[in-house]
């Protein structure tokens, strides 16, 4: 089975894909829609990238990957490789590289995207015997890569000085919560099967399928809310040495943090939080969000909790265990749609807690999908049999202690990049990412 946000029986997978790459260059443009080149071009954090450089770097990703490893070449730019590798240039210097202006941006993505189409056009996917084309791997992970993009530019625009974003996108309304979702559920103990043996549609940190065994324990039904960190908060969490590791300390103390990130105090003391250009109360009912891994293992200790490891998240996700089998999503394997979940970035902030009957897992966790990426405990390391592929910058180069893994998606994901496998991972102090947490503790 291959993911994809549109899917159709009676459609071949080439024009599946086709139809997918349209609809997401859309979003991107879309999304930009609104800058001025001064938003476009200019560092507006030293932790992200200048939106024109996500944009060239989309274009390289697509030409390295989609054109020039594939047998039959078309139009390439291989001097802009340089520009382009994420790698060799950090990200706080990229605002110094020499980016093109816009028109040569939009031509070079057009550039490349025509060949890539015309070679599609040409491709018998299901029957490709090459590793990039069997079952449209290359495309998929093309796909995704733009949607990713598409995440760290809005982290980009969340961050951006001056005034506040304004998309021009249209605003899905987001469903109402439900108070009475809450609490803690208990898994049983047992066996399960984590990550997935798919060849296509996925990244290869999420592969193999592997068993792994867990003591029971219990798991927050939904993520924390903001109304269970205003507690934290008010209660001198942020000043209390006990909460927190030395590094989480030494990090919070240096920075000056008392409250996740885009919260403020008003003259009354009431706490205002803004997504883009929205601004309201913090809702005590919805996830929280834009806090780190620090802040989060904080607020569990503080709560005589614990995060839940990244193979207790997937199985509270993922496992059916009347039928022994991992589910693509949590609520089964179709597709996404938006009763489901809080993904694919028109809600443009978390929904209420409960918001979403439809998306339960088999445990009967909510919001496992969307809303906030969720922080477990685990440093991101590599399954047993780990194998890179297609390249080893994707994930191979940034396993060990460094990284902690974050799961879920948030509101700010494309459906089409996130599943229940799928793991992204950042450093512990990161908090511009949309990044919440959900509780755990043993049985
Ligand atoms: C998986 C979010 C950590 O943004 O660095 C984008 C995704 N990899 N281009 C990142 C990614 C290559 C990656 N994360
Ligand atoms: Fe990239």
């Amino acid at each position: 089975m291959a993911y994809s946000t549109v899917v159709e029986e009676s459609t071949s997978l080439e024009k599946q894909i086709e139809r997918n790459f349209a609809e997401a260059r859309q979003r991107t443009l879309d999304l930009i829609a609104p800058l001025s080149d001064g938003d476009l071009y200019s560092q507006h954090d030293q932790l992200m990238s200048p939106i024109a450089w996500d944009l060239g770097h989309i274009g390289n990703f697509e030409e390295l990957w989609g054109v020039r490893s594939l047998p039959d070449s078309g139009e390439v730019f291989p001097e802009l490789d340089e520009m382009y590798d994420a790698v060799k240039n950090p990200r706080s210097i990229r605002d110094e590289l020499p980016l093109p202006d816009r028109e040569k941006l939009k031509e070079y993505l057009d550039k490349i995207r025509h060949v890539v189409l015309q070679q599609l056009s040409e491709a018998d996917l299901s029957h490709a015997k090459h590793p990039l084309l069997r079952a449209g791997f290359v495309y998929q992970i093309l796909l995704q890569h733009e949607y990713q993009h598409n995440e760290t530019i809005l982290q980009t625009l969340q961050l951006k000085r001056g005034e506040p974003y304004s998309p021009r996108l249209p605003l899905r309304e987001l469903p109402t919560g439900n108070s009475e979702i809450g609490g803690m559920i208990e898994v049983p103990a047992g066996k399960f099967l984590m990550g997935t043996d798919l060849r296509a549609g996925v990244y290869d940190n999420e592969r193999m399928k592997h068993p792994v065994s867990l003591d029971s324990y219990r798991i927050g039904v939904a993520p924390v809310t903001n109304e269970e960190f205003m507690r934290f908060v008010d209660a001198g969490g942020y000043r209390a040495r006990e909460f927190w590791t030395d590094e989480g300390w030494e990090f919070i103390r240096a920075e000056d943090i008392n409250a996740p990130k885009y919260w403020r105090q008003n003259e009354d003391g009431i706490w205002i939080t803004s997504s883009m250009n929205y601004e309201e109360p913090v809702n005590p009912r919805r996830p929280v969000i834009h806090v780190c891994w620090h802040e989060a293992s904080a607020f569990c200790r503080f709560a005589g909790m614990r995060l839940p490891t990244e193979s207790e998240w997937e199985r509270a996700a993922a496992w059916d265990r009347e039928n022994e089998r991992a589910l693509l999503y949590p609520w089964g394997d179709d597709s996404w749609t938006p009763d489901k979940a809080n993904l694919d970035i028109l809600g443009w902030m978390p929904a209420e807690v409960g918001a979403y009957p439809n998306g339960v897992s088999p445990v009967g966790c909510h919001q496992m999908i969307g809303d906030v990426w969720e922080w477990v405990a685990d440093d991101f390391q590599a399954y047993p049999g780990f194998n890179a592929f297609p390249y080893d910058e994707y994930s191979k180069i940034f396993f060990g202690s460094d990284y902690k893994v974050l799961r879920g998606g948030s509101w700010a994901t494309r459906a089409g990049a996130i599943r229940n496998t799928f793991r992204n991972w950042d450093y512990p102090i990161r908090r511009q990412i949309f990044s919440g947490f959900r509780l755990a503790a043993d049985t």
